[in-house]
C-alpha cells in the first residue's frame, strides 16, 4: 500500500496520558474498540486509559484486561493506568507492584477521579511509587473546597448563581504534592492544569529541581467560563473551564515548557448525562479526534508552537513521562514507524454524530477547526486513514 503524503506534515505519533475508555463498566458510551478508533483518528499511537472505570482498575486482573483487549483491537497501544487506591475514592492503598508487575507492565498510576485527598495516604503512594519507579497522577482537586460546585468560582458562575470550584482547590494539592514529591524523591504528574497559579506554582516547582509534570487539556487551552451562559451541560468538564485570561496563561505555558504536554482527558457521556439540566449533568467532553485541530488553532496558528513544538508535546513529553523512550530519546528516531501525517492546511467542521465514539458530547460542535490528521501508522501499518480507522 502506498501512502502518499505530499503536502502533509509528518509527526510522532500522538500520545495521550489521559483517556477515559469506560470499558469496564459504561460500555454504552465507549469501549476499548471504539475509543481505539477514535485514537486512530485522532492521529495517536498510545493512549493511557485511566483508572476510573466499574469496578475501578485498582488490580491486576482488571489492567491485564484492558491490556488484553488493547491488544486485540490493534488500533492503538492501550496503557492501563492503575488506580492509586482501592475502590472509588478508595481509602487504602492499591497494590502497586502488583499492577506493574503484571502483563500490563502498569508505569503509571492515579486518583479514579476522586483527588487524593487526605496528605499521608499521598505520601505513601509517592513513596511507593519510587520503588517501582512508576508515576503518580494527580487529579488536584481539594474535595472540601468543591462541594456542590458547578463551575469555575469567579464573576460568571456568582452572576449565574452557580456554586463556584475554586482555583485555589486546584492549586493547594498541586502545592501540596509538589513538596511531597520533592520530600520522596517521586514522579509527580499533575492532570489537567486549568488556572493561571497552578501554571505559576509549577514554574516555581521545576526551577526547585523538583520531579513534577503537567498536562493541559485542548478545552482548556481554548475554551472558558464565557460559555456558561448558555447552561448547555456540554461545557461542563471538571476541573470547570476557567477565565479567559487563565487560559492565555495556560498556552503559553505550554509554549514555554513550563506545562509539559497536551493529554485529552476524553471523558464520553452517554445523552442523558448531557442532555439535561446543567447540575444533573456529569463533567467531562470527547477529545481524541479534535486534539490535534484545537492545537493547531490555539498554538500553531497563533505562532506559539511550530510543528516541532506539536511533537513535543503531544508525543515526545507525553512519552518522557510515561518512560516510553529510552533516555528521552524522541519516539519517533530509531523507533518504530509509529507516525502522525497531518494536513495542515486542511479545515473541517466538527459533528460529535460522526465521530467514533459511541458518545457524542463534544464542546466543539458545528465549530470549523484547522488541520486534519491524514493517516495514522502504529508500527508501520497503518490505522486510519482520511476518516476511516482500519484493524
Ligand atoms: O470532566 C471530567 N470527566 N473530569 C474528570 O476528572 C473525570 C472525567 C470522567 O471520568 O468523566
Ligand atoms: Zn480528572
Ligand atoms: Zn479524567
Amino acid at each position: 500500500e502506498v501512502v502518499d503524503a505530499t503536502g502533509l506534515i509528518a509527526l510522532p505519533g500522538f500520545i495521550d496520558l489521559h483517556t477515559h475508555l469506560r470499558e469496564p463498566g459504561r460500555e454504552d458510551t465507549e469501549t476499548i474498540a471504539t475509543g481505539s478508533a477514535a485514537a486512530a483518528l485522532g492521529g495517536y499511537t498510545a493512549v493511557f486509559a485511566m483508572a476510573n472505570t466499574d469496578p475501578v482498575a485498582d488490580n491486576a486482573v482488571i489492567v491485564e484486561h484492558v491490556w488484553r483487549r488493547g491488544r486485540e483491537v490493534g488500533l492503538v497501544d492501550v496503557y492501563p493506568v492503575g488506580a492509586v487506591t482501592v475502590g472509588l475514592a478508595g481509602e487504602r492503598l492499591a497494590e502497586l507492584g502488583t499492577m506493574a508487575n503484571s502483563q500490563a507492565q502498569v508505569r503509571m498510576f492515579s486518583d479514579d477521579g476522586h483527588c487524593v485527598a487526605d496528605p499521608l495516604l499521598m505520601r505513601r503512594a509517592l513513596e511507593y511509587s519510587t520503588a517501582l519507579d512508576v508515576v503518580i497522577a494527580q487529579h488536584a482537586e481539594e474535595p472540601r473546597l468543591t462541594v456542590g460546585a458547578q463551575a469555575h468560582e469567579g464573576e460568571r458562575a456568582a452572576r449565574l448563581g452557580l456554586a463556584g470550584w475554586p482555583a485555589a482547590a486546584e492549586e493547594a494539592i498541586i502545592a501540596r504534592d509538589c513538596l511531597l514529591a520533592r520530600q520522596t524523591g517521586a514522579r509527580l504528574h499533575v492532570c489537567h492544569v486549568s488556572t493561571a497559579g497552578a501554571a505559576e506554582l509549577l514554574r516555581w516547582a521545576k526551577a526547585q529541581g523538583i520531579t513534577v509534570s503537567a498536562e493541559v487539556t485542548p478545552h482548556h487551552l481554548l475554551l472558558d467560563d464565557e460559555r456558561l451562559g448558555t447552561f448547555d451541560p456540554v461545557n461542563k468538564v471538571n476541573p470547570p473551564l476557567r477565565t479567559a485570561a487563565d487560559a492565555k496563561v495556560l498556552r503559553e505555558a505550554l509554549a514555554e515548557g513550563v506545562l509539559d504536554c497536551v493529554a485529552t482527558d476524553h471523558a464520553p457521556h452517554a445523552a442523558q448525562d448531557k442532555d439535561c439540566e446543567w447540575a444533573a449533568a456529569r463533567p467531562g467532553m470527547l477529545g481524541l479526534q479534535t486534539a490535534l485541530s484545537v492545537v493547531v488553532a490555539t498554538m500553531v496558528e497563533p505562532g506559539l508552537l511550530d510543528w516541532r513544538g506539536v511533537a513535543r508535546v503531544m508525543s515526545e513529553r507525553p512519552a518522557q513521562i510515561a518512560g516510553l523512550t529510552d533516555q528521552g530519546r524522541p519516539i519517533a528516531v530509531g523507533e518504530p514507524a509509529n507516525l502522525t501525517l497531518v494536513d495542515p492546511a486542511a479545515r473541517w467542521t466538527v459533528r460529535g454524530g460522526e465521530l467514533a465514539s459511541i458518545a457524542a458530547n463534544t464542546p466543539y460542535e458545528g465549530m470549523e477547526l484547522p488541520g486534519r490528521v491524514v493517516t495514522t501508522l502504529l508500527r508501520g501499518k497503518v490505522t486510519a486513514h482520511d476518516g476511516k480507522a482500519r484493524s
